[in-house]
C-alpha cells in the first residue's frame, strides 16, 4: 500500500514524522536510487527500496492475529469518548496494528487485526464473500418461516440481504441461540436482520472468520496467525 514517504520513515522507527519531512528536505532519502525532496511522495514500501544516508530501511514485519474481542470495547485505536479499544488488548505488540472491519461495542468475538493494508483490503472486499459466522442469542424463538425468510434476503432501510444460513442450536425458556452466516459486512447487520423479524438480538458474538474459528481462544486474548491459519479465511 502507498504512504507518504514521512510516515513509512516514521514508522520504521528512522525519525518523527516531523523529523522525517526534515531529513526528505535535506535530501538524505532515496527512492530506488533516486533522491526525493517532495514532502507529497508516496512510495509502497513493500514493493521500493528505502535509503536514509544510503542506510536502506527495512519495511515494518507485517503481523496478522485473531483476537477474541470482549463486549465493552471499541473496534478503532483510539476513542474520541474515552471508552476502551481493542488497541489496549494487542499493547504489547510492536507493530501499529488496524482491526480489519468492525465489531459493535457489545459484540464478542473473532477479530483480525493486521499492520498489512492490502491484506485486510482483500478480506474485505465484497468480490472476496467471505463468510462470517455468528452465534445469535435472540428473544422467543423465531420460527422455520423465519428462519428462511432470513435466509433468503430481507429488505433492511437501505439495502436488502445476500442470501444468509441460519440454523436454530439451542431452545431456551425464552430465548434462542441462533447460528448465522453471512457473506457482508454491512453496519449492525446481523442485530438488524433479526430486528426486522422481530427478535431483538440479547448477545452476539462472532465464533468464525471464513474457516478461521474462535475454538478455545479465551476472550480478551489473540493468537497470531500462521500462513496456513490465514489460508483459512479464505477457504
Ligand atoms: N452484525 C452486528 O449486528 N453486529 C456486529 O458487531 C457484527 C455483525
Amino acid at each position: 500500500m502507498e504512504e507518504r514517504l514521512q510516515k513509512i520513515l516514521a514508522r520504521a522507527g528512522i525519525a518523527s514524522r516531523r523529523a522525517a519531512e526534515q531529513l526528505i528536505l535535506a535530501g538524505r532519502v532515496q527512492v530506488d536510487g533516486r533522491t526525493i525532496t517532495q514532502l507529497g511522495y508516496k512510495a509502497d514500501p513493500d514493493q521500493v527500496s528505502i535509503r536514509v544516508d544510503g542506510k536502506k530501511i527495512s519495511a515494518e514485519q507485517k503481523v496478522y492475529l485473531l483476537l477474541n474481542k470482549p463486549a465493552g470495547y471499541v473496534t478503532t485505536l483510539s476513542d474520541p469518548q474515552g471508552r476502551k479499544t481493542v488497541a489496549e488488548l494487542v499493547r504489547n505488540i510492536p507493530a501499529r496494528l488496524f482491526p480489519v472491519g468492525r465489531l459493535d461495542l457489545d459484540t464478542e468475538g473473532a477479530l483480525i487485526m493486521t499492520n498489512d493494508g492490502a491484506f485486510a483490503h482483500t478480506i474485505l472486499h465484497p468480490s472476496h464473500e467471505i463468510k462470517r459466522t455468528y452465534e445469535a442469542l435472540v428473544n422467543g424463538l423465531p420460527s422455520r418461516n423465519t428462519l428462511r425468510q432470513l435466509s433468503t434476503g430481507i429488505e433492511l432501510d437501505d439495502f436488502v440481504t445476500a442470501p444468509a444460513k441460519l440454523r436454530l442450536l439451542r431452545r431456551e425458556a425464552k430465548s434462542s441461540l441462533v447460528e448465522i452466516i453471512i457473506h457482508e459486512g454491512k453496519k449492525r447487520q446481523v442485530r438488524r436482520m433479526f430486528q426486522a423479524v422481530g427478535h431483538r438480538v440479547l448477545h452476539l458474538r462472532r465464533i468464525a472468520y471464513g474457516n478461521l474459528r474462535l475454538n478455545n481462544l479465551p476472550l480478551g486474548h489473540y493468537k497470531m496467525l500462521s500462513p496456513a491459519d490465514r489460508e483459512q479465511i479464505f477457504s
